[in-house]
Parts: structure tokens; C-alpha cells; sequence
């Protein structure tokens, strides 16, 4: 039977996006960033000394109706409150990480381009001070196009963020209109073009399939894209989430023909164009992928700072994962009074831990990679999975499994969910 289309969401429950591109030059202090590269441990994720650091900023202008991220509009921040807070919150880290080997630092949200980039310095600054910098760290931060946030760019820059991830979501008025945007085509662009000449590496987000997404529209649209970018593109199929404006007022997901011609569409020009998919949203040249978001999605540690951020921790060869309070006002109140705002801290079992890998594993062109997944779970990928569906949806053309690892094809990927599904059952 053929599984069901059901993309899974933009961005794995575990934030975060990855690069294995040496970083250029590093503004952070000189003296702080170890000459050691993440190298082979993070190809692999498994060296555990490699530790990638996700900093949640909650908070939003406006809530745009097809969200469902932990992202809030409140009419004034106490920045000087947060920055604590967030510095507090490493703190609580130091001691058991000391010494890792940090390859990435991914400021999410939300969005992230309200903060102040003095208060991204301070939490960079704090994150040098605390633990080793590999020479080829990666440092994200989410912005979103307006006009207001783009005059931050270079105070970003000069805190020391060298990848700068947008949020374009479409190159048409009217389509930002219903996406509940408040940001035009123009500003979009001139964004981007800002964001080319201050950032060594930059992305941009789109989204297809909306209501009356064409084809030949989209066909249009991603020339127009591969015009503005550069190494990296992220192009996300809409998803009504719910709970969301969208989900409450009943808009349509586009139907399962559409869905593939515009996700067969996406890839075949992205990777004419030299951006191939290393993950089933995500394009870039090879060289470009987003450090950070490989490292989670290959079962690396991290660290989630902030409200409903997620974590994963290794020690005693388990895995712990992490999760922050997820309301904004009380992860703050709690990091006040307690000095920690993590909601939870649980173990996770073996069949858990596997679980989680084949599911982030999966998202990637590359699969779940044998050493990798045999380093971090102990066992074979195969003995992970219902071996009778793993043969089915091998014959069907959905997952192929060789001496390199496990991976989904192309068709596998955009029906993940339900591959998932079977192979878990
Ligand atoms: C945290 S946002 C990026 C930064 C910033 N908040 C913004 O929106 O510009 C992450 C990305 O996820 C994508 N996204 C969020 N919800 C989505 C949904 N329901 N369907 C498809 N894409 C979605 C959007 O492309 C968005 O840019
Ligand atoms: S898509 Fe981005 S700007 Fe819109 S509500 Fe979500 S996090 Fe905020």
C-alpha cells in the first residue's frame, strides 16, 4: 500500500538546521576559538566531546496564522531580564559540558532578529567564555525580512552571527497577504541582498503549497529564489497545524496531486540549480547545509536555552532529553527564582533513543548512517525497525538500506510520516 503524504513539520519537535563548510573569519574574541575543527565527529554525530547550543527567542510581532512554534506577541520585553536569563540558563550547563568541543550556536523562534544584537552578543561572549569554540563554528540566527529588522543586520554580524537564515516565505504580495505576513516582495528582497553583502553564509525560508499554488506559479517563484540565493534554501510544503488560525478556520492543505507535482517541482529545479535537497526541505550547495541542523538531525548533543526548548545530553552512554517551560512569562520567573527553567529531564529508553534517530535520520538524503546509528544506539538500523515493512517499503521504492546506512528515496521522504509509521509499527 502506498503510505499517505503527511510532511512532517519545518522543524523536527527537536529545533534547530547544519554546514560542513570551515567558517570564514570568526568575530568572536581571537583568543577564544580553539584551532580544532568539528571534523569527523560531527559527519558521524558520534563524538559526544561536540556539543551545538539552540537558543529559543519566544517572541514575535505579530502570530502569523499557519504557526504553531512556540512563538508569542507581548507589547514590551524586559531585555535586560532575558539576557540574564538566558545567560543563567547556560550556567546550569557549564559544569557537566566543560570542556566540549562547541560547533554551533542556532538563535531560533520565534524570531530572533527582535532581540537586540547587544543581548546576542552577551550570549555569545557568555557561550566563549564557558566552553571551547571549534574554528569552524557556526553561528544562526532566524530573521524576519521587514525593513525594521534588517537595519540590526550588521549589529548581528558584528556579535559574531555568520549565517543569517530569513523568513521570505514567498516572492508574491498576495500569497504574504494570506501567509499573514507583514512584510512585502520589496522588502524581502532588499533583505536578502543586505544579508548577502554583511554575512559570510545566509538562507532563505518559503513556503508552497498554499491554496491555489500552481505549478507554473511555483515554477516561476523558485526561479526567482535561485536569483536571490545563495547556499542554502529551505522550501517547506504548508502544513495546517493544529491550533493554529489556519487549522481553526479550515484551510485546505493542498491535495496529494499538487503536493507532489510542486514537491517533485522543488527538487528538480533546486538541484538543476546546483541546491540539491540534503533534507527533505532543506537545498543547499554542497559545502552549505546548516551545521547546526545536521548535527541534531544526525543525533548530536545540544543544549535548548529558552522556553520550550529541547535538548539532548549524553552521560552514563544514555541520553537525556531536555525540554524548557514552555510559557514564556514562567521559564522567566523560574530562571529568577530558581535559577533553572527546564520543565523536565528524563532518560530516555533504548528503543526511544533508536526511535528518535531513525526519525531524524530519515529527514536527511543521507539517511540514517550505519556507523552512526550502530555508535549512539548500539545496534544495526535494521534491527531498529519492523523488518517486514522494511522490506515492503523497500519493494514499494520508499526506503533502500546498504553498507552506508538506512535512508528514505525521494518518495519515501515526502510520505516520512507514514513510512515512519510502518517501519516503527
Ligand atoms: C521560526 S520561523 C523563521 C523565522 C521567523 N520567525 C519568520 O517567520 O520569518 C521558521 C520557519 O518555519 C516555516 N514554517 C512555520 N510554520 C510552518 C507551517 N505550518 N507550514 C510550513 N512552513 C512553516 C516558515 O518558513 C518559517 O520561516
Ligand atoms: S512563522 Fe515566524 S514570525 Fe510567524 S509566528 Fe511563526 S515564528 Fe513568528
Amino acid at each position: 500500500m502506498l503510505p499517505r503524504i503527511e510532511v512532517p513539520s519545518p522543524r523536527p519537535s527537536l529545533q534547530g538546521e547544519g554546514g560542513l563548510r570551515p567558517r570564514r573569519d570568526n568575530p568572536l574574541p581571537r583568543e577564544r576559538v580553539r584551532a580544532e575543527r568539528a571534523g569527523e565527529g560531527l559527519a558521524t554525530g558520534r563524538d559526544h566531546r561536540l556539543l551545538a547550543i539552540y537558543i529559543h527567542w519566544p517572541f514575535c510581532r505579530s502570530k502569523c496564522p499557519y504557526c504553531d512554534f512556540n512563538s508569542h506577541v507581548r507589547e514590551s520585553v524586559d531585555e535586560a531580564r532575558w539576557r540574564q536569563a538566558y545567560l543563567t540558563e547556560l550556567d546550569n550547563f557549564a559544569a557537566e559540558t566543560a570542556g566540549r568541543l562547541v560547533v554551533s550556536v542556532f538563535f531560533g523562534g520565534g524570531t530572533p532578529s527582535l532581540m537586540r544584537p547587544d543581548t546576542t552578543a552577551a550570549i555569545l561572549d557568555h557561550i566563549a567564555a564557558r566552553w571551547p569554540l571549534a574554528a569552524d563554528l557556526e553561528v544562526t540566527l532566524e530573521a524576519n525580512p521587514s525593513t525594521a529588522e534588517a537595519a540590526r543586520f550588521r549589529g548581528f554580524r558584528e556579535a559574531g552571527v555568520d549565517r543569517l537564515s530569513i523568513g521570505v516565505q514567498a516572492l508574491d504580495d498576495d500569497a504574504l497577504r494570506f501567509l499573514g505576513r507583514g512584510h512585502s516582495v520589496a522588502e524581502a528582497r532588499a533583505a536578502v541582498a543586505l544579508a548577502a553583502l554583511i554575512f559570510p553564509r545566509f538562507s532563505f525560508d518559503l513556503i508552497w503549497g498554499w491554496p491555489g499554488h500552481e505549478v507554473a506559479a511555483w515554477r516561476r517563484q523558485l526561479g526567482e529564489a535561485l536569483a536571490m540565493a545563495g547556499e542554502h534554501l529551505s522550501a517547506y510544503q504548508l502544513t495546517i497545524e493544529p491550533g493554529t488560525a489556519f487549522w481553526r478556520e479550515g484551510v485546505p492543505a493542498a491535495g496529494e496531486d499538487t503536493g507532489v507535482a510542486l514537491y517533485e517541482l522543488t527538487r528538480e529545479v533546486l538541484a538543476g540549480a546546483g541546491l540539491p535537497a540534503y533534507e527533505i526541505s532543506s537545498h543547499a550547495r554542497p559545502g552549505g547545509e546548516c551545521r547546526h541542523n545536521v548535527a541534531v538531525w544526525r543525533g548530536a548533543d545540544y543544549l535548548g536555552i529558552g522556553p520550550g526548548a529541547h535538548g539532548r545530553l549524553s552521560r552514563n552512554g544514555g541520553t537525556d532529553a531536555t525540554r524548557g517551560i514552555r510559557a514564556p512569562e514562567k521559564w522567566l520567573a523560574k530562571v529568577e527564582a530558581r535559577g533553572a527553567g527546564l520543565a523536565e529531564r528524563v532518560p530516555l529508553t533504548p528503543p526511544e533513543r533508536r526511535e528518535e534517530l531513525l526519525l531524524l535520520g530519515l529527514r536527511l538524503a543521507e539517511g540514517v548512517r550505519r556507523d552512526g546509528f550502530r555508535a549512539l544506539a548500539g545496534v544495526e538500523p535494521e534491527d531498529a525497525v519492523d523488518r517486514a515493512a522494511l522490506a515492503r517499503l523497500a519493494e514499494g521504492g520508499f526506503i533502500e538500506s546498504d553498507a552506508a546506512g538506512l535512508r528514505a528515496t525521494p518518495a519515501g521522504r515526502l510520505r516520512l510520516n507514514a513510512v515512519l509509521a510502518q517501519l516503527l509499527a
